[in-house]
């Protein structure tokens, strides 16, 4: 049975853990995580040792190679250093999108990888739900012809953006990731998996409009605890509102690290980032940005990213030579017409017979993809869905030239690899 340790146990990490949890051929046996509290929860619940619950990354490489493969779900900036780590000390990898925060560190992910021989695989786990296997099983069954034009909508909802990206880890660009790069390195997987040629250019335009203190409401402050009640009552991102029991028990925007805290206090501490106004913070990631791609042979991509909707989604449209297909990922229902003839319907919403809620997330997706990672590691020949470190590594660098694209007013970027 094969061995994995988590380094990094906070809301991935233990979403992982939970699909390992009735697995045959694989089990969790370390974790490496600096909060005590989350530690505790991998002895308590996922039954790891006392002595192999490791209080840092530090400590765990430090024992040297304990394990078959480490599944690697710590923050952005700190992926390279401790992915590089782990490959060195001989574990195979499971690696957390975006693989890192530069373009730099990106490649040198992927030259160690390939240098070392390790078997590495990026956390793209939206391949494997169903919706959006059904997209590249048509394009691989010829049941589109050629994909000409790929449209795509990532709707990251006004509530999740203000979770993740005005208060939340992912605030501020320098400090974790490029927007396009946290948020939608799994839409630029998506588009290149369902292209399957090389991108040759890129443009790009966005910014962070309304999260800004010129849109916030008259009577607001700094902090939502010193806001005018009036303004604070009307507000959508009124933090005494947002921080409810259920947000915190799903985790989206960082939220899990508040489980048995208690919110209140820590809004009304003025010293705790969920206590701050959404339009007066630190934040500077990109609440819109659209992507123009082009392909070798002439096809081409869109991708828009946008804050403002009311629910979380994405939205596919492709366009081959025979026929289209498009679909809300949210609803799971693709629409197909193969030109000339009708339109059909296919429901995904059943394609997974399960009902628990852990093995749903990403669709299922998280849950193949682990079963696709054991899989590689046992020897089994690749899948469709499986994305090679190369070719993740590609679409982060259409990520990381589509932000300097977008730092340089739209600049057509060539993309070299
Ligand atoms: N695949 C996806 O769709 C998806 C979705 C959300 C997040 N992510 C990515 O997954 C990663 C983790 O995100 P998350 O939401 O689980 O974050 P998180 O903050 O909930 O978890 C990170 C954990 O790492 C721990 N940690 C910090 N420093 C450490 C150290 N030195 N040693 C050991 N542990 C340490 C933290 O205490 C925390 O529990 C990020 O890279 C994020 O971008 C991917």
């Amino acid at each position: 049975m094969l061995e994995f340790a988590i380094v990094g146990f906070g809301n991935r990490g233990s979403t992982f853990a939970k699909l390992l949890k009735n697995e045959k051929r694989a089990r969790l046996v370390a974790v490496a995580e600096v909060d005590a509290d989350n530690r505790k929860l991998a002895q308590t619940q996922f039954g790891v040792k006392a002595e192999r619950c490791f209080s840092s990354a530090d400590e765990f490489f430090e024992k040297g190679k304990i394990c078959d493969a480490v599944i690697l779900c710590t923050q952005d900036a700190q992926h390279r250093e401790m992915a590089i780590r782990a490959m060195r000390l001989g574990y195979e990898l499971l690696l957390e999108k975006p693989a890192a925060t530069t373009l730099e560190d990106c490649i040198a992910i992927r030259d160690t990888a390939n240098g070392l021989g390790r078997k590495v695989m990026l956390a793209h786990g939206l391949r494997y739900a169903p919706f959006f296997y059904t997209i590249k099983k048509l394009i691989s069954e010829g049941k589109l012809g050629e994909v000409v034009t790929v449209n795509q909508t990532e709707n990251i909802a006004f509530w999740h953006f203000a979770l993740s990206y005005v208060r939340g880890p992912w605030r501020n660009m320098a400090a974790s990731t490029p927007t396009i790069l946290a948020k939608c390195c799994h839409d630029l997987d998506l588009i290149a998996w369902f292209m399957n040629k090389k991108c040759k250019s890129v443009s790009s335009f966005g910014g962070l409009q309304y999260f800004r203190p010129e849109c916030a409401p008259e009577g607001s402050a700094k902090y939502c605890v010193d806001c005018n009640a009036e303004t604070r009552k009307s507000c959508l991102y009124n933090a005494y509102e947002v921080y409810t029991e259920a947000q915190v028990q799903r985790g989206t925007g960082g939220t899990r690290k508040l489980i048995g805290k208690d919110v209140k206090g820590l809004i009304e501490s003025r010293a705790h980032e969920i206590g701050r106004c959404v339009y007066h913070g630190d934040n500077d990631a990109v609440d819109h940005q659209v992507v123009n791609l082009l392909y070798e042979g002439g096809a081409t991509a869109h991708l828009t990213m946008t804050a403002f909707s009311q629910r979380c989604y994405r939205f596919v449209k492709v366009h081959g030579t025979k026929g289209e297909v498009y679909g809300d990922a949210g609803k799971g229902i693709l629409h197909y017409t193969p030109f000339g003839g009708e339109r059909q319907e296919i429901d995904v919403n059943n394609a997974i017979a399960v009902d628990d809620a852990a093995f749903l997330g990403h669709g299922g997706g998280d849950y193949f993809l682990l079963m696709d990672f054991i899989g590689y590691l046992l020897g089994e020949e690749k899948t469709v869905t499986r994305t090679t470190i190369d070719e993740s590594i590609e679409s982060h660098i259409i990520g990381f030239k589509a932000e300097e694209s977008r730092l340089n007013g739209g600049a057509m970027l060539t993309i070299e690899r």
